[in-house]
């Protein structure tokens, strides 16, 4: 089977990767790739670095994210260059908790989790890798062996600067294992894994009671000590916190402000003086980026509260607002629809669309621009040229509210209601109208909705609806038109006979028939009409079609229904014109006859074939767009 298989080669590249040395082997290495000595701060930087940045009008998209995060590329900017960069860079910034504060299902779990899984990943390339002290728990930088007094030089000769002290524990090691000799101590290649707790941590806080404070920093092992004879000997302690098995790494402090305090201040000397304490030791040093989060509503007690100042002046807030752009939101529902347990269902085209059309809507702002409406930003934001608007509009638009993307529907509830309804009602296919309905149905039961925000919202659903039903004409125009290539040609030679006789002053002989016939005048009048060519334009527009015609056959190239701009817009429309007929007649009439059906079928079909329906969401379509026409 090809998954063993997978497991297997991961394994032998694993095994590849080992390495096993004296601290002076490890020294020999760090010749050759001093970064190997960096910190965690700057491993991170590199990985999301590494991963490719692409440079577009001043701004720089982290391809990092491209998989994971849609439509956040201004924060995740923010984030790297503001954060990560200068803590790289060892800067601060470094020194301060990263704080992401954002509204609720925002992304931000995922962002973290993105960078703690893409940290795993990247322990096993050469630029990543990390090397540890061997056997210890907290996995110690090796160069902590160095003492304070040689420090200085060894930065001039290697270029690395060392931070950070030996733990109690090494420090006793190196004594009784290596005989004081630090040249000798086993030094080996790590690589992060959250399930084995290495360099990846995570502290959820719960009941502030129950809680022990050796969750975050390890705890006494009370077997051991009879055997060390005392509490303060640091092999009868276990380094199995959180903050120590994520040295090295990442950790991962959940619904940081629901903290109680005594956990929150092990963080501020950890983050500030880059040791924390832990039983009866010295100060450990740690090398760990703290990512925590939290929402906005919890951020704003938070620091109305003066007891928090210190706390506060410690951390670095970045926000991460909720997605603006509806084609990413759009992929946003269609990932968390993959990884659910409704991906079998039919969902019809263009249903999470509009969803996301409403969702957008609900979190943009009104501009005080004149003559920007909340349609026209939502278009803009998403990247669609509008007449009259610049890419400097745009950005001027995005300014204009510092908060904007922080409040409005959360893609969660999106997904919670297509679920709910699609296995209350058993369906096995839904439409943007189900939708819509469902999400203005489930505004009465969302907690955290004002009733104000809420006849705001129904209005953006009947936006939303509005924008549907113009989709919805075009798509079935479209479909109709396609079924209809061949009507569409012949209905154009059709009308070239006609303007050619029409031009020339001659007849049209019927080819059943033999017959002479006038031009057709009727005829020609209703495909000019569609595109707005008035009765004493009709000559000029007919002229210049033959004008056109000749100067292709001069250059030997054929004149088809492609190549008159215009009249292939009005022989379009003048098909949907009739189609309109065929389908408000076959809407309305419970018996429509065998040539409307077929007519109906093969509309049918196209749309299954060729733009993604099922023949009951085809169906459904038609009927509707029927319904619309015969408003
Ligand atoms: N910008 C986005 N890009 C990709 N996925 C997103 C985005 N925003 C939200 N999601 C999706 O929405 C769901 C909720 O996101 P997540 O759990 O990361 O949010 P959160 O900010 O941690 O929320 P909470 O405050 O409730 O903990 C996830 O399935 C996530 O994939
Ligand atoms: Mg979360």
């Amino acid at each position: 089977m090809d998954i063993l298989k997978k497991i297997q080669d991961h394994r032998e590249q694993a095994e590849e990767l080992k390495w096993e040395g004296t601290f002076a082997e490890y020294l020999e290495l760090l010749k050759e790739q001093p970064y190997l000595a960096q910190s965690a701060h700057s491993r991170v930087y590199n990985m999301v670095k590494d991963a490719g940045v692409v440079e577009e009008h001043d701004h720089k998209k982290f391809k990092f994210f491209d998989d994971d995060i849609y439509g956040l590329d201004e924060a995740m900017e923010k984030l790297v260059e503001e954060y990560f960069h200068p803590a790289a860079r060892r800067l601060d910034v470094r020194k301060r908790i990263l704080l992401l504060m954002g509204p609720v299902s925002g992304g931000k779990s995922t962002l973290v989790n993105l960078l703690k899984r893409g940290l795993e990943k990247y322990s096993y390339t050469d630029r990543g890798a990390v090397f540890a002290i061997k056997g210890c728990p907290m996995h110690e930088d090796p160069l902590h062996l160095i003492p304070n007094h040689m420090r200085e030089e060894f930065h001039e000769h290697y270029g690395i600067r060392i931070e950070g002290s030996l733990s109690p524990l090494n420090t006793m090691r190196v004594e009784k294992e290596y005989s004081g000799r630090i040249e000798d101590v086993l030094v080996e290649r790590i690589f992060f894994s959250e399930d084995k707790r290495t360099g990846i941590g995570t502290f959820s806080p719960s009941d502030p009671k129950s809680q022990d404070i050796a969750d975050l920093t390890g705890s006494i092992d009370f077997s051991t000590i009879a055997k060390y004879g005392s509490e303060s000997d640091p092999r009868a302690y276990r380094f199995d916190g959180e903050l120590n098995k994520a040295n090295r790494g990442i950790m991962e402090f959940q619904e940081m402000l629901k903290c109680d305090e005594k956990f929150l201040w092990h963080l501020l000397s950890l983050t500030q003086e880059g040791n924390f304490k832990a039983g009866r030791f010295a100060l450990i040093s740690a090398d760990e980026l703290i990512i925590a989060h939290t929402n906005e509503a919890e951020y704003r007690s938070f620091i109305a509260n003066k007891k928090n100042e210190a706390l506060h002046s410690r951390m670095i807030v970045m926000p991460v607002p909720y997605n603006l752009k509806v084609s990413q939101e759009e992929r946003i529902y269609e990932k968390m629809i993959r990884e659910s347990d409704i991906r079998d269902v039919h969902i019809a085209p263009h249903t999470l669309r509009v969803a996301a059309m409403f969702t957008i809507l609900t979190r943009l702002k009104d501009s005080k621009k004149a003559s920007i409406d909340v349609l026209k930003k939502m278009r803009l934001y998403d990247g669609e040229i509008l007449e009259g608007f610049s890419d400097v509009d745009v950005e001027e638009l995005k300014k204009e509210f510092s908060d904007e993307g922080m409040s409005g529907i959360d893609p969660r509830y999106v997904i919670n209601r297509i679920s709910s309804t699609i296995i209350k009602k058993e369906l096995t296919s839904i439409n943007a109208l189900d939708v819509l309905r469902s999400l203005k149905d489930g505004l009465s039961s969302h907690a955290s909705i004002s009733s104000d925000d809420k006849d705001r919202y129904l209005d953006f659903i009947s936006l939303a609806r509005k924008e549907y039903d113009e989709i919805a004409k075009k798509e079935v125009q479209k479909a109709f038109v396609y079924s209809y290539e061949e009507s569409a040609i012949t209905l154009m030679d059709n009308y070239l006979d006609n303007v050619e006789a029409y031009c020339n002053k001659a007849k049209l002989r019927d080819p059943l028939t033999g017959e002479e016939l006038n031009p057709d005048e009727r005829l020609m009048r209703s495909i000019e009409e569609q595109i707005g060519v008035s009765e004493n334009a009709k000559k000029a527009f007919r002229e210049e079609i033959l004008i056109r015609i000749s100067a292709y056959a001069r250059k030997g190239k054929k004149f088809d229904y492609q190549s008159h701009e215009r009249l292939r817009e009005a022989i379009q429309k003048k098909l949907f014109a009739d189609l309109k007929d065929v389908v408000k007649i076959t809407t309305s009439t419970k018996t429509p006859d065998e040539r409307q059906l077929k007519k109906i079928n093969e509309v049918v079909a196209t749309l299954v074939d060729e733009h993604g329906y099922n023949s009951s969401s085809a169906n459904e379509l038609l009927k509707y767009v029927g319904s619309l026409l015969n408003r």
